[in-house]
C-alpha cells in the first residue's frame, strides 16, 4: 500500500528502497525510511497522510526503541502534533502515548494467547506492565486480579487512565516503580502467573520474577534469540531457558513471538515452576 501510494513522488527505483510496511496506531502512522530517502520524508509525510483517511499525523522513527523505557524519537512529518491517540484491541480500549511510552500492535497475538492460558481467580504479576495492555486484555477475559509494574511514570500514568476506561479499577492495579523493588516490599510469593515482556533484560529479573510466585506457579518468560531456522527459535529459547532458570521448571511451550531482525527473534517460554 505504501509503496502503491509513493509511486507519484518516487521513480521506481527509490520506491523499491522503501519499507513496505508501516504501523498505525490509533489516528498515528509511525513510518521507517531508509537513510537515502530521507531527504524526501516530508512530501512522503504527507502523500502517505492524504491516502489514509483514518490517520491524522504521521510520523518518521527517527531512533530504534531504546533506554530503559523501551520507547523511540519520532519526527512529526505531516499532520497535528501530538503523540497521545486512543488505540481498540480484544474488546478494550487504550490511550497510548506513542512517544513516550513502549507501545506494540504487533503483540496483539500474544496478548491474546496470554489471556487465553490465564485461569479463573488467579493472581497475576505484569513485571513490565507498560501502559496495560496484557493486563486488561486478560482482565476483561478471565476473572483474575493484576499487578501492572512499570518504572516509567507516563506508562504508570496511563495504565490507571486505561483501568478506568475499561472499568476495571480494583481488578488491575498499576503500580510505578522498579520490578524488583516492588516484588521485594509487597508482591513475594503472591502470584499464580508472572510475565517478564522485557526480553532484553529477562535474565537480570529472573530472580525476582520466581519470588514473586507462590510455591507453585507459571512463568512467561520472554527473550531474544539468534536462530537460522524459524523453525529452531522454540528450541533454542528452551535451551536458554533451562540453562539460566535454577529452580525445578518444566517447559509447557516454548515458541516464536515476533522476528526482530535478521535471523533474530523476540521468543517466549511458557514455564510451570516449583519453588
Ligand atoms: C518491552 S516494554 C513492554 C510493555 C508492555 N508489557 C507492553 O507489551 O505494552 C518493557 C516495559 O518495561 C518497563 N521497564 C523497564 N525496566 C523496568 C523495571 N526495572 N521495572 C519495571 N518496569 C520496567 C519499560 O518502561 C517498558 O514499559
Amino acid at each position: 500500500m505504501l509503496k502503491q501510494a509513493m509511486a507519484s513522488i518516487l521513480t521506481p527505483e527509490e520506491t523499491e528502497e522503501l519499507y513496505g510496511a508501516f504501523d498505525q496506531i490509533g489516528t498515528k502512522i509511525i513510518l521507517r525510511i531508509p537513510d537515502s530517502l530521507l531527504h524526501k520524508r516530508k512530501i512522503i509525510g504527507e502523500v502517505l497522510l492524504s491516502k489514509v483517511k483514518t490517520a491524522d499525523s504521521i510520523f518518521y522513527q527517527s531512533s530504534p526503541v531504546a533506554g530503559d523505557y523501551r520507547i523511540r524519537q519520532l519526527e512529526l512529518l505531516a499532520g497535528k502534533e501530538g503523540t497521545v491517540t486512543e488505540y481498540k484491541e480484544h474488546g478494550c480500549r487504550f490511550k497510548v502515548d506513542i512517544e513516550k511510552t513502549f507501545f506494540s500492535p504487533r503483540l496483539s497475538t500474544e496478548r491474546l494467547r496470554i489471556a487465553d492460558h490465564v485461569g479463573e481467580g488467579e493472581t497475576i504479576i505484569n513485571m513490565f506492565g507498560g501502559v496495560g495492555m496484557f493486563s486488561i486484555v486478560a482482565a476483561k477475559k478471565k476473572r483474575c486480579h493484576v499487578y501492572n509494574i512499570d518504572i516509567n511514570p507516563d506508562a504508570a500514568r496511563l495504565c490507571t487512565e486505561n483501568v478506568s476506561m475499561n472499568k476495571l479499577k480494583g481488578t488491575v492495579e498499576s503500580i510505578e516503580g522498579d520490578a524488583s523493588d516492588v516484588i521485594d516490599k509487597r508482591l513475594s510469593g503472591a502470584g499464580d502467573r508472572v510475565l517478564m515482556l522485557l526480553p532484553e533484560r529477562s535474565d537480570e529479573f529472573l530472580e525476582s520474577a520466581i519470588k514473586s510466585l507462590k510455591q507453585k506457579g507459571i512463568l512467561h518468560y520472554y527473550c531474544h534469540v539468534h536462530s537460522d531456522k524459524k523453525s529452531q527459535v522454540g528450541a533454542v529459547a528452551t535451551d536458554h531457558f533451562n540453562s539460566v532458570i535454577g529452580v525445578k521448571a518444566e517447559v509447557l511451550e516454548a515458541k516464536l513471538v515476533r522476528p526482530v531482525g535478521p535471523r533474530f527473534y523476540q521468543a517466549v517460554v511458557d514455564a510451570a515452576i516449583t519453588k
